[in-house]
């Protein structure tokens, strides 16, 4: 991918680095109420490539994007690709290394605004450069800690720590167990013969930044409510009663999830596993409400395969992509059987992930 770099600026780049993007097998929307959440990394990856510039803009150049983006350290870009990059640059600056004007270069295989974090991949690929260019003292949760704090202040979206730990964490292989409270990780297994697979519903997510912190100001009313400081804090749904709707069931989907991943990795096979993906999907459409009604279907249409232990929507929700948990063997035909039921009703689907399916 340094070849984008010497193609757009006629040199070499001086460091260059890659991150995943993830799918989230199970825990949404608990990473920013304290809970614990199961993603696992993706084939597909951001590289940014960088060079110290000449003069005193940070240049920055995609494949997505015809023309460069200039910016400054003391001037926010407009574009919100560019945003991220910014804003990982400004928070190096806040924990003490002052970063110097950049040729940047982005290159990517990553779907772009389906639910699987190019977003987090962008930033955790961008101070990952940067680290190894002025070869800074920040270990990969640190690095995330400051992809996070990046999209919050620069992007706009109050997003829990979920999709910067795994872009920085998590391997293709295993999913990340996280405690979002505490940070602590652990890798799980899936269970024998259980693949993943990804599929986008072809419906790009709307409403996605403001749906997504008013969720999140829900909870904190919740919290509120409760006279809790987290959501994590609450372990039984019969706590809830007194909350007036919608908030009773915001935080019953919080409770009921943490509650499914912690059974999950507590030792499931792929059965419950598929049994808890089912029922967080039906907590994430009836008591969140960020589920689409396409989502449904293409979930349903999953759900209703023989060779499916389970599925739900993935990331934020609002449109995007599904995952769903299947027999290794059978998943090309899964893919394809789904796929083509979902386009006779009306859908536009495509195949996320594996990249490449085995034929
Ligand atoms: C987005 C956010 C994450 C997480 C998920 C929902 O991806 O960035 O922090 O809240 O939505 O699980």
């Amino acid at each position: 991918m340094s070849r984008g770099f010497h193609a757009a600026f006629g040199r070499a780049p001086d460091a260059v680095a890659s991150a995943p993007g993830r799918v989230n097998l199970l825990g949404e929307h608990t990473d920013y109420n304290d809970g614990f959440v199961l993603p696992i990394a993706l084939p597909q990856q951001t590289t940014v490539s960088i060079g110290l510039a000449a003069g005193r803009d940070f240049t920055l150049r995609s494949e997505g994007f015809a023309k460069p983006l200039s910016f400054r350290r003391d001037r926010l870009p407009d574009e919100p690709f560019g945003r991220y990059v910014y804003g990982c640059i400004a928070e190096v600056g806040i924990v003490g290394f002052d970063v110097p004007p950049l040729d940047i270069h982005v290159g990517s295989d990553l779907p772009m605004g389906v639910g699987l974090s190019s977003s987090a991949a962008l930033e955790i690929a961008t101070l990952r450069a940067v680290r190894a260019l002025l070869k800074l003292p920040l270990d990969d949760v640190a690095i995330a800690k400051l992809a996070q704090r990046a999209e919050i202040d620069y992007a706009g979206v109050r997003c829990g720590i979920m999709d910067q730990m795994a872009s920085s964490l998590a391997d293709t292989e295993r999913a990340l167990f996280l405690d979002a409270r505490t940070l602590a990780t652990r890798l799980w297994s899936l269970p024998d013969g259980a693949a993943v697979l990804v599929l986008d519903s072809g419906v790009p997510r709307s409403l996605v930044t403001s749906g997504f912190n008013q969720r999140r100001g829900e909870c904190e009313e919740a919290c509120r409510l409760l006279g809790v400081t987290s959501l994590r804090d609450v372990r039984r749904v019969d706590q809830l009663e007194s909350l007036p709707d919608p908030w009773q069931r915001r935080a019953r989907h919080v409770v009921t999830e943490n509650a499914r991943v912690l059974r999950a990795v507590g030792g499931s096979d792929a059965e419950t596993l598929g049994e808890l993906m089912n029922a967080s999907h039906a907590s994430l459409r009836d008591d969140y409400e960020v589920s689409i009604p396409e989502l449904d279907r293409l979930v349903s249409l999953l759900q209703e395969h023989p060779a499916v232990f389970g599925a739900k929507l993935t990331g934020a929700g609002f449109g995007g992509a599904c995952v769903a948990v299947c027999a290794a063997d059978r998943i090309a035909d899964v893919a394809a059987e789904v796929l083509g039921d979902y386009r006779r009703l009306g859908g536009r689907g495509r195949l996320l992930a594996p990249p490449v399916l085995p034929t």
